[in-house]
């Protein structure tokens, strides 16, 4: 990370009044929740009972073993104590002063809008969402859900509860997907960073940006490097607190 990399990167967020920024798990590492397709990520070792995480993090899994998929997702997808850090807040910050219009995330962890993001827009969904399989739908916050039994039941219905997170086998919310697609399109500035861009269709919204000023912040190469117009290998938060350092004080 040169000085002339963050240079450049301020002043096109400073120019900027619709930049987006398109995120995933690199952008809470820092919050002490692994990402995981890094050497110490999540997919790095085998899930409990040698099963992929990938299938633990799958509908069929959800619906033919619920009790480990539930294990297997509270115990690495849910972090209730887990705190903003500096890209989640600098992000919030450029939004509040005008110069980010939309945070598009793969994340499910909450941490934007915990930052005070207004616009986000959760490709993946939320594990602060929850709804019960039953016909009523029932609705329930994270805190609602008791950590008995492994398996939740809607105390109204009796059916399961299951987060509204996007697992392996299901398709993307159709709205919000449209409403990345329109922001990444209008983008003047587009910020990609702390995901390594392997999973689509997510990965895939960047195709619709316009403009010239595409930057990826992240540790490790991506399949982007080559298209962008900047391209700077360090981590988001540092990069985002020098940032709105040097534009806000
Ligand atoms: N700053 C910048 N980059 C970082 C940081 C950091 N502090 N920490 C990690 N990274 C980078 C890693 O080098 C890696 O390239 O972030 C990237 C994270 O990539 P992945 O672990 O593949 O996570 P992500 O891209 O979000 O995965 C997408 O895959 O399994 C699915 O649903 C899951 O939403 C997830 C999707």
């Amino acid at each position: 990370m040169t000085s002339r990399d963050i240079d450049t990167l301020t002043s096109w967020l400073d120019d900027a009044r619709a930049a987006v920024f398109f995120g995933g798990a690199g952008v809470s590492t820092a919050s002490g929740i692994p990402d995981f397709r890094s050497a110490a990520g999540l997919y790095a070792s085998q899930g409990p009972g040698g099963r992929a995480p990938e299938y633990l993090l799958s509908h069929d899994c959800l619906m033919d073993q619920p009790a480990e998929f539930f294990a297997f997702h509270r115990a690495n997808l849910v972090h209730p104590d887990a705190q903003p850090n500096p890209a989640h807040t600098g992000l919030a910050e450029l939004e509040a002063r005008g110069r980010l219009v939309a945070v598009v995330t793969q994340n499910i962890d909450g941490l934007h809008q915990k930052a005070g993001s207004r616009v986000v827009h959760e490709l993946h969904g939320s594990v602060e969402r929850n709804h019960c399989l039953g016909r009523g739908r029932h609705r329930f916050t994270l805190a609602q859900i008791p950590e008995e039994p492994v398996v939740p039941s809607c105390p109204q219905c009796g059916a399961m509860i299951r987060p509204d997170v996007v697992l392996y086998g299901e398709a993307l919310d159709e709205g919000v997907v449209a409403a990345s697609v329109a922001a990444v399109q209008h983008a003047d500035v587009l910020l990609v960073g702390g995901t390594s861009l392997n999973v689509y269709p997510a990965a895939g919204l960047l195709h619709y940006y316009r403009g010239g000023r595409l930057a990826v912040v992240n540790l490790s190469e991506t399949p982007m490097d080559h298209q962008a117009d900047l391209v700077i290998h360090a981590p988001i938060d540092e990069v985002l607190a020098q940032v709105c350092r040097r534009l806000f004080g």
